[in-house]
């Protein structure tokens, strides 16, 4: 079985608050990561100024725009399907136009006008400023296409419009794109270099936020722990700064401490960490600050040394274990989970092993599994043949996920018969007798609704549990 990120969401389409005097109808619809579904907000908030109210129905949209994932080769056949449903549509009113953003677009790029003749615009991921001028020669009968990559884009001046929210917690994009060059990862092809975005501007989103009523944020980037704000430019400039840049400069720690104390009653999230990029300032920075939340989510990839280098990951296991350790010292009560990848091109039985015997000496409390699925122009595809055969990568997976099923198991039951901070953020799926929220360690907790309503953080005695969920019942209010 493989699981997708954020599975429940995917293609979730989006609405907004209705402007009276915008007379289109905007259809849109993200797929893939956390920085997709955070990017169309600022995409709607783009369109907002120009005419565009969202709509859930596709029927009725004057434009639909599908925010698309390339990291695996069925993340792209997912996005196909979708794109046969909209041409079926638009047989039928072809008078709308269909646009394809993100990293499909950045991959593809004109094959999809040229070829494959399906879309009428497409658009990489740092070209959103660029859609009025592109929808206009749309209008005027012809394809439009801007997948330019830039070096200091990071829409920081752009305010997003929060899209299909629940009012309690929301995105706010620090870095974008990847310096890493995994080998197996099509990101740094389709997002470009790692720049940061201005401190200020970061936290004039967080205040923003939390004067509209949001109480959590997650703050959003490839790697995260690389953030660094110098004055600008790319990550890789930061030596030709100047002394005085180099001396005020803001790291991730640094920046994670800022938005805790300007709103000390948020709780402060963030993801994705990369094992050589998290320092012991970032783990020391969450145990000072409440309102900072005891989860990382640390991708590892494999446990085997051997992969780890063909991966171009730049940490060894025994590294990985002390920055385990490190954390369970310093921050006893984190939760911590990984991506992993079976079956990368070479990968034997032994390094197999070696990934469940990783998984065993950390005990992950959750994680996103995958079979590995070659990329056209990253440096895996390039230097490697994808030689594990696909019932033995399935086979790998299935060996994975089970083991960390038993682990999941593990370290939710540790919670029974204690008492968590939860914030409300829904109606539980299963009852509507039921609030549903998360814990400081991301683990999701129902309780019975009584008196407290979506927003509320409060206390919740846990008396039971699934593989994955706490059930308890709420005791009080609790305060950060
Ligand atoms: N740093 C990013 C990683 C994005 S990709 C972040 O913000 O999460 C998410 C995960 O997809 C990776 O950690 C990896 O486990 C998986 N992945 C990436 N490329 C893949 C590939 N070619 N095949 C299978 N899984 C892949
Ligand atoms: Fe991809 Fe590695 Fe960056 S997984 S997003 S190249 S950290």
């Amino acid at each position: 079985m493989e699981k997708i990120i954020d599975e429940n969401k995917q293609g979730e389409s989006l609405v907004l608050e209705q402007k009276t005097e915008n007379n289109r109808k905007l259809f849109i619809e993200s797929y893939g990561c956390s920085m997709n579904f955070s990017d169309s907000e600022i995409v709607a908030s783009i369109l907002y100024k120009e005419g565009y109210n969202t709509t859930q129905k596709l029927e009725d949209a004057d434009l639909v725009l599908i925010n698309t994932c390339s990291i695996r080769d069925k993340a792209e056949q997912t996005i196909r399907k979708r794109l046969e449903k909209y041409n079926a549509v638009k047989r039928i009113n072809p008078k709308m136009k269909v646009g394809v953003l993100g990293c499909m677009a950045e991959r593809l790029k004109s094959k999809l006008l040229e070829e494959e003749k399906i879309v009428d615009l497409v658009v990489g991921p740092d070209a959103y400023k660029d859609l009025p001028n592109l929808l206009s020669e749309v209008e005027d009968g012809r394809d439009a296409i801007n997948v330019l990559l830039s070096k200091d884009e990071t829409y920081g001046d752009i305010s997003p419009v929060r899209l299909n929210t629940n009012g309690v917690s929301a995105f706010v994009s620090i870095t974008r794109g990847c310096d890493n060059m995994c080998t197996f990862c099509v990101v740094p092809f389709t997002r470009g270099r790692e720049r940061s975005r201005d401190p200020q501007s970061i936290l004039e989103e967080v205040n923003d936020l939390w004067n509209k009523g949001y109480k959590e944020i997650t703050l959003l980037g490839q790697n995260v722990d690389s953030y660094l704000w110098y004055g600008g430019g790319l990550k890789k400039d930061f030596d030709k700064a100047s002394d005085l840049q180099k001396a005020t400069a803001v790291g991730f720690s640094n920046l994670m401490e800022l938005c805790a104390k300007a709103q000390p009653k948020m709780r402060i999230r963030f993801s994705t960490s990369n094992p050589q990029d998290l320092t012991l300032d970032v783990i020391e920075t969450m145990a000072k600050y409440k309102n900072i939340c005891k989860h990382i989510h640390l991708p590892v990839q494999s446990g085997s040394n051997r992969i780890l280098k063909e991966m171009n990951r730049l940490h060894t296991r025994e590294q990985y274990f002390e920055l385990i350790d490190n954390i369970k010292r310093i921050l006893p009560s984190c939760c911590i989970s990984h991506d992993m990848i079976a079956g990368f091109p070479t990968e034997t039985e032994a390094d197999h092993q070696d990934t469940l015997s990783l998984m065993q000496y950390v005990k992950y409390n959750f994680g996103y599994m995958f079979t590995y699925s070659e990329r056209p122009g990253t440096l895996a595809e390039r230097k490697l043949e994808d030689d594990v055969p696909e019932d033995v990568k399935k086979r790998r997976l299935d060996e994975i996920v089970q083991l960390q099923r038993q682990h999941s198991e593990i370290r939710t039951r540790q919670f029974v018969n204690t008492t968590v901070e939860v914030l409300i953020e829904r109606e539980s799926k299963k009852s509507d007798n039921e609030w549903s929220g998360r814990t400081s360690q991301n683990v999701v907790a129902v309780f019975p609704k009584e008196n407290y309503k979506i927003g509320d953080l409060v206390n919740v005695k846990v008396n039971d549990c699934t593989s994955a969920t706490l059930i308890g019942k709420a005791i009080e209010y609790a305060v950060i």
